[in-house]
């Protein structure tokens, strides 16, 4: 019998999805345990599987099979969810044809060396030194967004590839509610008399210690350890070979047991998403993750609105404070709550609060939007990082190295990711709002232990479901409503009038 086109679609879909865990496990190999030396072999073979994978994924298109069946899929004679993966690969597929592959070897040399020449200016806080380069990647990114195309603004050309589907004007609308919100809460903060001292945590911690109580806690919150592992890198990352081979790092500072926990739960909530997607799908968009932002939502969930929450505590206080006796034992649960909760506007986002956090996002966000669409001469760029920083936070940037070169993303043309760490909490909030609404104990089980019902209602409701719908799609699907500010306004209004007696 011949095979009908749909599965030979399947068939081609899954050698590539095999393709690729070797690439990803070589990726998480990169950053955890290959030697510095197998780095110039390494890139070679990364290229040499990469270009093959490539073309495997192009040839789909060029013998006329998908075509073919996209008009199935379009006169709807092909249905549900074989539809669905027709009409996500041709997507995929056409946004590859659209830049051409002289272009995006010029691009990727470029952001490779961009990116030696950010670390270096970062190090000698020389925003010059760097300016030719980011230059340079600017004049690309835009050649990109033109050659893919957009309708209004040419960011919503570099947005689609982080968050598909969502719009420029949709996401400024929703960062500007939220801004309009935290400017001025963060300055009631400010003036509260609630004083918080986060030195009181600090101690001293064996990382192989730290380790195995960082495992039990991933553990305990639903990673499954026989399908994944955790280890240490220098900046944590999540990368998912296959749902049943999922890896999570996470970085320790011997004073501070707090810093690794959250990065280990934050990685853990991505982790979960990727293990809760559908193995019989493998292969294909249904068992893919929707977009950064949904990804980001899973992380920020079990980071900040379960794993800051005084009922997540209730629970693992009392086994930190038996591990690490000192100086946890001195410390009442309570004021443990206040201390990690502490809201503090810092120059680097990746050690912000849940109140100021939005806001560096919104800063680039804002810069990089403008950048794009040309009305910024890059050369004022720490002038401007500067004056921003100073409006919303609050705080004096002491130089460029802790300002405008404080983040790799510009040097590698990852212009339009950042806002999916925005949307990220937003999406969390609106969805631990519905979790809370059709699972009143929720809270009240966590504080005993028991994890299991909040993970199964995230897989049954958001992983199991792959890329069966857009993010606004879920969104709308889960919670009722489509994507605004409301909800985390709301959360974090509610908990931090307690916390800083507004
Ligand atoms: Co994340």
């Amino acid at each position: 019998m011949k095979t009908k086109p749909i599965d030979l679609l399947k068939e081609r879909l899954l050698e590539i999805a095999h393709l690729e865990t070797l690439l990803k496990l070589s990726k998480w190999d990169q950053e955890v345990m290959m030697p510095k030396n197998a780095s110039d072999s390494r890139a070679v073979a990364v290229s040499l599987l990469s270009g093959i994978i490539h073309g495997k994924f192009l040839a789909i298109e060029r013998d006329g099979l998908l075509n073919e069946l996209k008009k199935e899929a379009d006169s709807k004679s092909i249905k549900g969810k074989d539809a669905i993966i027709i009409k996500e690969v041709f997507k995929q597929i056409e946004r590859k044809k659209k830049l051409p592959e002289s272009f995006v070897r010029e691009l990727s040399e470029a952001a490779s060396k961009s990116q030696n020449a950010w670390a270096q200016a970062r190090k000698d806080n020389n925003f010059k030194a760097f300016l030719p380069w980011l230059t340079k990647i600017v004049e690309l990114k835009k050649k990109e967004a033109e050659l893919v195309g957009y309708k209004d603004s040419s960011y919503d050309a570099l947005l689609d590839e982080y968050e598909p589907g969502m719009t420029t004007k949709e996401v400024e609308a929703v960062l500007q509610d939220l801004k309009s919100f935290l400017i001025p809460y963060l300055q009631k903060i400010k003036e509260s008399k609630v004083k918080v001292n986060t030195k009181k945590l600090l101690g001293k911690f064996s990382i192989p210690e730290q380790y195995e109580f960082n495992k039990y806690v991933s553990e305990k919150i639903g990673f499954d350890f026989n399908s994944g592992r955790l280890d240490i890198s220098t900046h944590p990352f999540t990368e998912s070979p296959h749902m049943q081979d999922v890896r999570i790092t996470t970085r320790y500072k011997e004073n501070d047991l707090m810093y690794a926990l959250g990065s280990t739960i934050h990685e853990t909530g991505h982790a979960l998403y990727e293990q809760g997607l559908p193995e019989k799908h493998f292969g294909t968009p249904l068992a893919e993750y929707i977009s950064l932002g949904i990804h980001e939502s899973q992380s920020r969930l079990w980071e900040n609105m379960f794993g800051k929450s005084i009922e997540f505590w209730k629970f693992f206080y009392p086994k930190v404070q038996k591990e690490f006796p000192s100086p946890y034992k001195s410390i009442k649960l309570e004021e443990f709550y206040r201390i990690i909760n502490k809201v503090s506007p810092s120059f680097i986002r990746t050690e912000a609060d849940e109140v100021t956090y939005n806001l560096h996002i919104i800063i680039r966000f804002e810069i990089e939007k403008e950048i794009m669409e040309g009305h910024i001469n890059l050369k004022d760029l720490p002038t401007i990082w500067s004056a921003k920083v100073k409006e919303y936070l609050g705080v004096d940037v002491p130089d460029d190295s802790l300002g405008v070169l404080q983040d790799v993303h510009w040097s590698i043309g990852a212009f339009g990711y950042f806002p999916t760490y925005a949307l990220g909490n937003l999406y969390s909030a609106q969805i631990f709002a519905i979790m809370k609404r059709e699972m009143p104990n929720m809270e009240k089980k966590m504080a005993k232990g028991e994890f299991t019902e909040a993970g199964e209602w995230l897989k049954k409701n958001i992983h199991s479901l792959g890329r069966t719908y857009s993010s606004g799609e879920l969104i709308k699907k889960v919670t009722g409503e489509k994507l605004n500010s409301s909800y985390f306004i709301e959360y974090i209004e509610k908990k931090y009038k307690d916390l800083y007696t507004l």
